[in-house]
């Protein structure tokens, strides 16, 4: 038997009524007396169904109820409330775009656990479609900026080609991450994804782990071994720190290149492989050529599709989504609930820093922060940075972000955290504004 999750949300006033009869039929129920308690529960658990039970629908109610049912993606709502509720325009609106049915009182509580057997079925649904276009979709590379979404582009370009590809950009940029994209979005991405640094494997070994060996090739070999390349046969090999790669090896990979095929290590019969090559560097690879410790002919192989992944100081518009997103992942890793966002301070010295480590550095220091945080708001100590003295130094693009988060930040405190409200003012649509509210990282209540 499936079992179906079900949050049982009661508002305004208590009521157990629905949550008991549900727990009589197969539903594993989460009783929640506020919606900001939903957004705790999903950090925990995977719940595909909610019945909402509504009986105070005033304005400032509601502006509550609609930016929590956004954020509870994923859920199929069911409604329960008095029919006169659906007088209000602002609620038949959001039934409209939020719920998957609704019921009013008196409820005949077998018909409304029919409406929620339904409702669970189309989560599931849902739940299929967002995991393959996950697979292929957001290329869990977070961030909205110019930079990242042109990155983006290119990587679906070259994805469907299978000759190498090179991709360059600084140590902790993301390079591994748009390999992996290239290779999810490739015709081959059932098959296996073989990450190999270079750089990590000693020069005495390299040969036989990315080559293979036969039994007795050498001595110590006294079993066969497959090798990285062959093992990510009809897959992608992914060559990190190219550079690192010693000048023989070099030989052989291009080879392979050219020839589609072969060697193990102590054999003469030549394997055909089908394997794409991706390789990454974070030292110029022209300059190595030039310097001779590169071949310039295996540099010009791979060369052919070149991509770079751009620093995280170049995109400093991206900080914000991605510390966010990190936060939650770090929060839902270790089941601590008490922090809910960055300070202004905070997001102040992010903008500021100059991110030598990239985006890894920002996980780094976000991981960091979860775990030194007394407060709600995680402060420029708790990420070991310093408050940004000198705001005339961070540049134009971040001036621009932090003077939008203010903008929206105090729009929200203004009108009591009512989106609609909040949009007026500031002259956006709501879409927009929940778009803003997104990539700021700013959940209402934060900030
Ligand atoms: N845009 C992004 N959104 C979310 N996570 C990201 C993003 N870019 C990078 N990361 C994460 O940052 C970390 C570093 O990324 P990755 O390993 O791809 O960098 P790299 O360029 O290969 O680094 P190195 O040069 O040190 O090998 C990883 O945990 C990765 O998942
Ligand atoms: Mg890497």
């Amino acid at each position: 038997m499936v079992l179906r999750k079900i949050l049982c949300v009661s508002l305004g006033e208590h009521s157990s009524e629905m949550a008991d009869y549900l727990r009589t039929g197969d539903w594993d129920v989460l009783p929640v007396a506020d919606l900001a308690a939903v957004r705790r529960v999903q950090v925990h658990q995977q719940v595909q169904v909610g019945a909402l039970l509504l009986k105070d629908f005033s304005p400032e109610k509601m502006g509550w109820v609609e930016a929590c049912l956004r954020q509870s993606r994923g859920i199929e709502w069911v409604g329960v409330f008095r029919i006169e509720a659906l007088n209000s325009p602002i609620l038949r609106e959001l039934v409209l775009s939020y719920f998957f049915d609704y019921h009013t009182l008196p409820v005949d509580w077998r018909v409304l656990d029919l409406t929620l057997g339904h409702a669970f079925r189309r989560a599931q649904l849902r739940g299929r479609d967002v995991k393959e276009a996950g697979a292929a979709g957001s290329m869990d590379m977070v961030g909205h900026s110019l930079q990242i979404v042109r990155l983006q582009q290119q990587i679906r370009k070259v994805a469907v080609t299978d000759a190498p590809v090179l991709i360059g950009g600084e140590s902790g940029s993301g390079k591994e991450l748009a390999a992996r994209a290239i290779h999810q979005y490739s015709r081959r991405a059932a098959g296996p994804f073989v990450a190999v640094n270079c750089g990590a494997i000693a020069p005495s070994l390299i040969h036989s782990e990315l080559f293979g060996h036969e039994r007795g090739s050498f001595s110590g070999a006294t079993a066969g071994k497959l090798g990285l390349i062959e093992a990510a046969s009809g897959g992608t090999i992914f060559l990190d720190e190219i550079a690192e790669l010693p000048l023989e090896l070099q030989t052989n990979l291009l080879r392979f290149l050219q020839e589609r095929t072969i060697h193990r290590v102590g054999s003469t019969r030549s394997l055909q492989i089908d394997v794409r090559v991706v390789a990454a560097s974070h030292v110029d690879l022209a300059e190595a050529v030039a310097a001779g410790r590169f071949r310039e002919d295996l540099f010009y192989r791979l060369n052919v599709l070149a991509l770079v992944v751009p620093s995280l100081r170049e995109r400093l518009s991206d900080v914000p989504v991605i510390a966010q997103h990190f936060l939650q992942s770090c929060m839902a890793d270790k089941h601590r609930l008490r922090v809910e966002g960055f300070s202004r301070e905070a997001m102040a010295a992010m903008m500021s820093h100059r991110w030598p480590g990239n985006v890894r550095e920002l996980y780094n220091r976000v991981q960091r922060a979860v775990v030194m945080s007394d407060e709600r708001l995680i402060t420029p100590a708790d990420l070991g940075l310093s408050v940004a003295c000198n705001p005339l130094g961070i540049g134009l693009d971040a001036v621009r972000t932090l003077a939008e988060r203010d903008a929206i930040s105090l729009a929200l405190g203004r009108v009591g955290h009512n989106v609609t409200h909040a949009a007026r003012e500031l002259g956006v649509s709501r879409m927009t504004m929940y778009r803003l509210m997104d990539k700021h990282g700013l959940a209402l209540g934060a900030g």
